[in-house]
């Protein structure tokens, strides 16, 4: 199941399973990225199904459409450019309900790839990491403006990094000689101030994990996505849905602890105002797809239904 440009979507056949697409359902994917989950689920909405590709990246979703629409010629594929935190008041201003919503969360390869996003330590580029140029605050401007005991703070909590207070130092020693404005003077820095690595990975992949998720604001878009889907379970239970529909099926892809928390949570919460969390209550990848597929190792996959009322 390897789409155009090469990518490879994760768990493709546990996301159908979750999803269970069929013929004339609207179907929403909220990180459309290069259109690989989208353009396995579109052909099964057909004929009459409507898939709305939402992306933060222009560049990406300009390249999701045309995938999709090949996939699925007898859909209805609706490009929508924003922060998935935003798609309730999307559908709804569209007048659809979702029977099915997928968030594969974090970024694909083709901005990894790309030295010019900055989002990689391996090729040199601008220090930038957003995934939305429009939004106002880039990587360098992050690195240039925050305080040494916010920017510890920020490599701990979203990197997870026990070097963080050493790492924060040496970044504001370095860029008062010097501002830091591509990855790999950020790179350099940080493993300047970090033990030779462990395991062959990079003393930099948790301090650029950090920075990133603060860039684009990955767990307040989360948090605020999965408040909104709980409260319209909570407005289901009284009356018609505003934006899912009774017995939408929610899935969620995460990558690391950070965002599998709140998911979890979030489906427990989902549970008590009567959504059913599939069983198993997380899936992830057979060594087979992970040999194939590295990106899919620290992959999990929850999923939920709502009532049909
Ligand atoms: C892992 S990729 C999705 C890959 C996709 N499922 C596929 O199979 O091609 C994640 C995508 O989500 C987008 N993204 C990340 N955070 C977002 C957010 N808060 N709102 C909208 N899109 C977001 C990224 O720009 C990226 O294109």
């Amino acid at each position: 199941m390897v789409s155009a440009f090469g990518h490879i979507p994760v768990l493709p056949h546990e996301v159908l399973a979750a999803l269970r697409p069929s013929p004339g359902q609207t179907y929403v994917d909220a990180t459309a990225g290069l259109g690989g989950h989208a353009s396995l689920v579109a052909p099964l909405l057909a004929p009459d199904g409507t898939v709305l590709l939402n992306d933060a990246d222009p560049s990406n979703l300009a390249r999701a459409v045309p995938v999709v629409e090949a996939a699925a010629p007898e859909v209805r594929v609706i490009p929508q450019q924003g922060n998935f935190a935003e798609l309730p008041h999307v559908l709804r201003r569209k007048g659809l309900c979702a029977d099915m919503l997928l968030a594969d969360l974090g970024f694909a390869s083709s901005q990894v790839d790309d030295p010019a996003r900055g989002l990689s330590f391996s090729k040199d580029g601008p220090l930038d990491m957003r995934l939305d140029r429009s939004l106002p605050m880039s990587a360098a401007d992050l690195v240039a403006s925050i305080p040494e005991s916010e920017l510890a703070k920020l490599i701990e909590e979203l990197g997870e990094d026990r070097h963080a207070r050493r790492i924060a130092r040496k970044v504001v020693q370095a860029r008062a000689r010097t501002p830091i404005v591509t990855t790999a003077a950020l790179a350099e820095v940080v493993r300047s101030a970090c033990p030779p690595a462990a395991g062959g990975i990079d003393p930099a992949t948790r301090t650029f994990q950090a920075i990133r998720i603060a860039v684009n604001d990955e767990l307040g878009s989360l948090e605020a996505l999965l408040g909104h889907i709980e409260r319209e379970a909570e407005q289901l239970a009284t009356g018609p849905g505003r934006w899912l529909a009774p017995g939408a099926r929610i899935a969620f892809l995460t990558f690391h602890s950070l965002e599998d928390r709140p998911v979890k949570r979030s489906f427990q919460r989902l549970q008590s105002l009567g959504c059913t969390i599939h069983d198993p209550a997380f899936v992830v990848a057979t060594p087979e797809e992970v040999a194939r597929n590295t990106r899919s190792r620290s992959a999990k996959l929850r999923s939920v239904t709502f009532p049909m009322k």
